[in-house]
């Protein structure tokens, strides 16, 4: 399995990851935690999406479809007239630049490859933003074995793009699940999909999770960001599991 080639974590982030999960726990457990609802969840949020093709598509039609307003964009924005029309009245399209200004939140949805390039570009607006759900994997078959290895140097997807945009409110999230399913799984009855997510910064994890969570998907905090290198395809969480599931291969992560 893909994780195999990762080290194995040290006591340091183990450590980290519990502590992690026990402030994630005392979050929710907190009337704080109600407060940031009420400030996050619920209410509509400005969402912009760098790369809408099939992740990126599927993902901002199901914001916009839970009243978020959303810019999808493109290098060629043109192009997503069909997209827009499909994911209804919410959505809109523009340049990269533009939904990144239009976003509260931004979800980085492209080729690892892109992530370098919209970081020199982006950089310092996507670090003003409140969220960035980072969705872009480094797959080898398609980005090249080069930058692979160069994000398992910096210890995975997580800090990798942490390093390539720096001061963003990174989480890692939706990296592993089909474009395909995501609105069915969204719309399951009984006990929901479970999305793992990864992320050091509180208010962003927060966020995201109340985003998830207001689509019928359920957030699954893993850990930090350095946990971001099992959220990718290939490893044991991905496809779909429901949330008892991710915790416990989460918990066999070591
Ligand atoms: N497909 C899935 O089921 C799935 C599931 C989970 C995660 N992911 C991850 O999501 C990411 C996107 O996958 P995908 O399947 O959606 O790919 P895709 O269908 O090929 O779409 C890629 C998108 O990235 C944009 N893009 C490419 N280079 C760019 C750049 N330099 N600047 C700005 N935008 C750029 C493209 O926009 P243009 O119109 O400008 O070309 C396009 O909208 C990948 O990292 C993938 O591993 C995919």
């Amino acid at each position: 399995m893909a994780h195999d080639a990762f080290s194995p974590l040290g006591r340091r982030e183990v450590l980290e990851l519990a502590l992690s999960g026990l402030a994630l726990a005392v979050m929710t457990a907190s009337p704080f935690a109600a407060l940031a609802q009420a400030a996050g969840g619920g209410a509509p949020l400005k969402i912009g999406t760098i790369g809408a093709g099939r992740e990126g598509g599927a993902l901002g039609t199901l914001f916009a479809k839970h009243g978020h307003p959303l810019m999808f964009s493109s290098r060629n924005p043109d192009q997503l007239k069909e997209l827009v029309a499909s994911a209804g009245p919410n959505a809109q399209a523009g340049t990269v630049e533009q939904a990144v200004a239009f976003g509260d939140v931004v979800l980085l949805v492209v080729p690892y490859t892109a992530v370098e390039q919209i970081g020199k570009e982006h950089g310092n607006a996507l670090a003003s933003k409140r969220l960035v759900i980072d969705v872009s994997n480094p797959i080898a078959r398609r980005d090249g074995e080069e930058i692979v290895k160069w994000a398992n140097d910096q210890g995975g997807a997580g800090l990798a793009t942490q390093k390539l945009l720096p001061g963003a409110h990174l989480v890692r999230g939706f990296n592993a699940i089909g474009s395909g399913r995501l609105a069915e799984d969204a719309e399951r009855k009984g006990d929901p999909v479970g999305i793992p997510i990864a992320g050091d910064d509180k208010a962003a994890i927060e966020l995201a999770s109340s985003l998830i969570k207001e689509t019928g998907l359920e957030p699954v905090l893993i850990g930090g960001l350095a946990m971001g290198k099992y959220l990718v395809p290939g490893t044991p969480l991905a496809g779909e599991h429901s949330p008892a599931e991710i915790r416990q291969i989460a918990s066999t992560l070591k």
